[in-house]
């Protein structure tokens, strides 16, 4: 089975990012599939677009994803732009696409919503993305919920090719990480980079303490029970603690007499376990760039090659002549 993820390098990787993406990508590379995990450097661009930045994440996102255990023994961890012949194959999927299909796209709009400017690379966005999963002939793509109406555009292109062109692309299954629930920011909403709410994957160690006490919580006074099931403290213990001590937690705030600073001490201490040996290898791996540059190459190689397999039948098809190849 051919799993592929991209990952947009947009911004800062946060403990949502972790729960939500990062660590179902290791559960799946641990369970023998074949994984294809790139950094979408070339999709990131319609929200960035100051160069240096763009190459800052780019770097952030490689050490991080290594870092949290992506080991490119067993994946193909690489950098979409080593592959530049996924943009010939958007112009060529582009031109059976139906503007319609593209309208319909809630992601466009919402970005807009979100200050974008409308530009054609954010209207384009799903095609290119349908580009990244047909060329290498994925079978399964696991993403967030967000991400569900683009794979039914990658879904619907696929099969308009293949009636158009002949059966030469693999019509993907999406694979929705719906068991990860939203993880919330220190402001009780979604952890977002957008709502500037985050607990950072890789900050200090004070600073992510720091953050953790100053989590939004109600007033109840420390002598009256509390609802566990509404407090941001405790949906944040119940991603670090034991069972055991879920259900320990559980018990005290509906006791009452506990604090939520007792609460949030406890979730930075076991926050900290938890990421403190990330961290460390995320620094190691800052002084040690050339290795991170060489796992990229060689991903990018391995993967270029697969898709250029895809490209001469691609251009057979379709009558595309490129002198040499
Ligand atoms: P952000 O909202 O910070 O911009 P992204 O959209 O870049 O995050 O998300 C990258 C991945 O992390 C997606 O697969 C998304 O589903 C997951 N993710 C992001 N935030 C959360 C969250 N708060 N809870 C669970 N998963 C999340
Ligand atoms: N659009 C995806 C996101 O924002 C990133 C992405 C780009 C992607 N190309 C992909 C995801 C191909 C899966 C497959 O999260």
């Amino acid at each position: 089975m051919r799993v592929l993820s991209g990952i947009q390098p947009s911004g800062k990787l946060h403990v949502g990012n972790y729960f939500g993406a990062m660590r179902q990508y290791v559960a799946l590379q641990e369970k023998g599939n074949e994984c294809f995990f790139f950094i979408a450097n070339y999709h990131a661009m319609t929200s960035v677009s100051d160069g240096q930045t763009l190459r800052d994440y780019t770097a952030e996102i490689a050490r991080g994803y290594l870092a949290v255990g992506i080991d490119p023994q067993r994946v193909n961890f690489f950098r979409q732009s080593d592959v530049p012949e996924v943009c010939e194959f958007a112009w060529i999927l582009s031109c059976l696409t139906p503007m319609g299909l593209l309208q319909r796209c809630t992601s466009y709009k919402d970005k807009l919503d979100q200050g974008l400017a409308p530009n054609h690379g954010l209207f384009y966005y799903p095609v290119l993305q349908a580009a990244d999963i047909l060329i290498y002939g994925s079978h399964l793509v696991p993403v967030g919920q967000d991400q569900k109406q683009h794979l039914e555009v990658t879904r619907d292109l696929a099969i308009k090719f293949n009636n158009t062109y002949g059966e030469i692309l693999t019509v993907p299954e999406p694979y929705i990480l719906s068991g990860a629930a939203i993880v919330p920011g220190v402001d009780g909403r979604k952890m977002s980079k957008s709502y500037d709410n985050t607990l950072e994957l890789f900050e200090s160690a004070k600073s992510l303490k720091k953050k953790i006490m100053k989590i939004v919580t109600d007033s109840t006074p420390v002598e009256e029970a509390k609802n566990p099931d509404t407090c941001t403290v405790f949906a944040l213990l119940k991603l670090v603690a034991s069972e055991d001590e879920i259900a320990e937690w559980d018990q005290r705030y509906r006791a009452g007499g506990m604090g939520y600073g007792d609460a949030k001490k406890r979730l930075a201490e076991l926050m900290e376990e938890l990421l403190a040996p990330y961290r460390q290898r995320y620094e190691d791996l800052e002084h040690d760039q050339d290795y991170v540059e060489d796992v990229l190459r060689e991903g990018g190689k391995k993967a270029r090659a697969v898709a250029c397999e895809m490209m001469e039948k691609v251009r057979a098809a379709t009558g595309i002549v490129v002198s040499g190849s």
